[in-house]
């Protein structure tokens, strides 16, 4: 593409997905205001997951990307980013542990607020109403005033990213990640499920291993690593009016970043060749991720792949499968030839959640955990076949205790949805879900290495 790019040329182009906002004088003065403000993050940070991203896709590391589907207003609380950051860490310790890997952590979180619908309207009974796309554009109550989208959200959602992203950066850098508190990342109500035995027992492996550095002289205070963590966010780019407020120029290296998170990816929905988002994200700097989807054809991946990467350097595209269940074993496979024999240096993460979307009986939209899990293992299996690395997972899940996915350890059944059923979208793993999912992600990557080395030692012989 040789159009000259702006952080404004996305304009011209079709954008799917964007509301329809009435007051179009408040929305240009609402952006305004977001441009004036501070950058939630820094360049330099950004370049910092770009880096770490290029060990995945060499398969040194291992992405884990995971958070709300939707973050909300209502559930703005400090408890509900610390359980969901607390979940992040401890799966991220499952699979350093059991998978001996760096884990690369990035949360959906901070301003993962605006939504893909797949109808622009939603009917109840007679009433046609704009259908809801995240708090950042209406609200959810089913009422015409509030579906009404109101630029103001825009101004509320980056307050609420800014303070998300200031106790993460407490959380992360100020001792509560410190690897010396293994065991009191476990939240109470897992504290007796099968899940919460297996960690625990790791967790006393870790502090035997602790204990012995320490006996070495090797503690948090000569060696600062142990106390503290890299956590980076993510969001879809979706609101290309919010993200371009927030993309400025570094000055340390005169190139353009979106500052409102570390990573952005473009949704399933929008990943049109020509469309607006796929403008937009090809002129930041920002690893970007993009979402490969069952209408996704080979030749036009390669195509994204030419716009968004031109000089092919691994860390700046990750590709996130979400084919389902049972369509991983058609989909994928087709996609991933043409991305090796092309010699595409990409991050393969999957996202078991997307494709697995059902409607239970008692008409929840939920996930059934099994579903999950076999998507991962196709995804394994499939890569192994290739010789290529499965180099992260994309999952949306809390820390709270909820039910809204089917099956796992306790068992979640279609009559025990509607206990504790609190999305503003999609069904989200729960903390004991999530901890199971990372200890099947921890034997298959042991296992996916141990056979790469195999096979190298092999070919070497
Ligand atoms: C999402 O990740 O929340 C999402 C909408 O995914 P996809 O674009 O893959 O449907
Ligand atoms: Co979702």
């Amino acid at each position: 593409m040789s159009r000259k790019w702006s952080p404004d040329s996305w304009r011209t182009l079709t954008a799917k997905q964007m509301p329809d906002y009435s007051d179009k004088e408040a929305l240009k003065s609402a952006e305004a205001q977001l441009s004036n403000y501070p950058p939630l993050v820094f360049a330099g940070e950004a370049r910092n997951l770009r880096a770490q991203l290029a060990d995945a896709a060499e398969g040194r590391a291992f992405l884990l990307q995971g958070g709300d589907c939707a973050e909300s207003f209502a559930e703005f609380h400090p408890n509900n980013i610390r359980d969901t950051f607390r979940v992040l860490l401890q799966m991220s310790v499952v699979l350093t542990y059991g998978g001996s890997v760096p884990v690369v952590k990035v949360g959906r979180i901070a301003g993962q607020f605006a939504k893909p619908r797949s109808e622009p309207m939603e009917k109840q009974g007679d009433v046609s109403l704009p259908s809801y796309r995240g708090d950042i554009v209406n609200g959810i109550d089913f009422d015409a005033e509030t579906r009404e989208p109101n630029p103001d959200r825009l101004i509320q959602a980056y307050g609420q990213s800014a303070s998300t992203l200031n106790l993460l950066r407490a959380f992360a850098q100020g001792g509560f990640a410190d690897l010396a508190n293994v065991h009191k990342w476990t939240l109470g109500f897992v504290d007796n499920s099968p899940q919460s035995e297996r960690y625990q027992e790791l967790a006393d492996r870790i502090t035997d291993a602790l204990n012995f550095m320490k006996a070495c002289g090797v503690t948090s205070e000569t060696a600062p690593l142990l106390n503290q963590t890299d956590f980076y966010t993510s969001h879809e780019a979706l609101l290309l009016g919010y993200e371009q407020a927030l993309t400025r120029i570094d000055s340390t290296t005169g190139e353009w970043y979106d500052t409102s998170a570390h990573m952005i990816w473009i949704g399933d929905r929008t990943r049109q060749l020509d469309g607006a988002h796929v403008e937009f994200c090809r002129g930041v700097q920002n690893p970007i991720g993009l979402k490969c989807g069952p209408s996704l054809e080979p030749d036009d991946l390669i195509r994204l792949c030419d716009v968004l990467n031109p000089t092919n350097e691994a860390g700046r595209v990750t590709l996130i499968a979400r084919f389902g269940a049972n369509g991983v074993d058609k989909g994928l496979p087709k996609l991933l030839k043409r991305v090796v024999s092309e010699g595409r240096k990409v991050v393969w993460s999957c996202d078991p959640m997307h494709g697995n979307t059902i409607k239970a009986s008692t008409g929840y939209k939920t996930r059934p955990f099994d579903h999950i899990l076999k998507e991962v293992h196709d995804f394994f299996d499939i890569h192994q076949a290739e010789g290529t690395y499965a180099g992260g997972v994309h999952f949306e899940m809390t820390g709270q205790d909820v039910t809204e996915c089917l099956g796992g350890a306790q068992a979640i059944s279609e009559e025990d949805l509607s206990s504790r059923y609190h999305t503003h979208c999609d069904p989200r793993l729960n903390a004991s879900q999530a901890i199971e999912l990372a200890f099947l992600l921890a034997e298959a990557i042991k296992m996916e290495r141990e056979t790469i080395m195999a096979n190298k030692a092999v070919a070497g012989a």
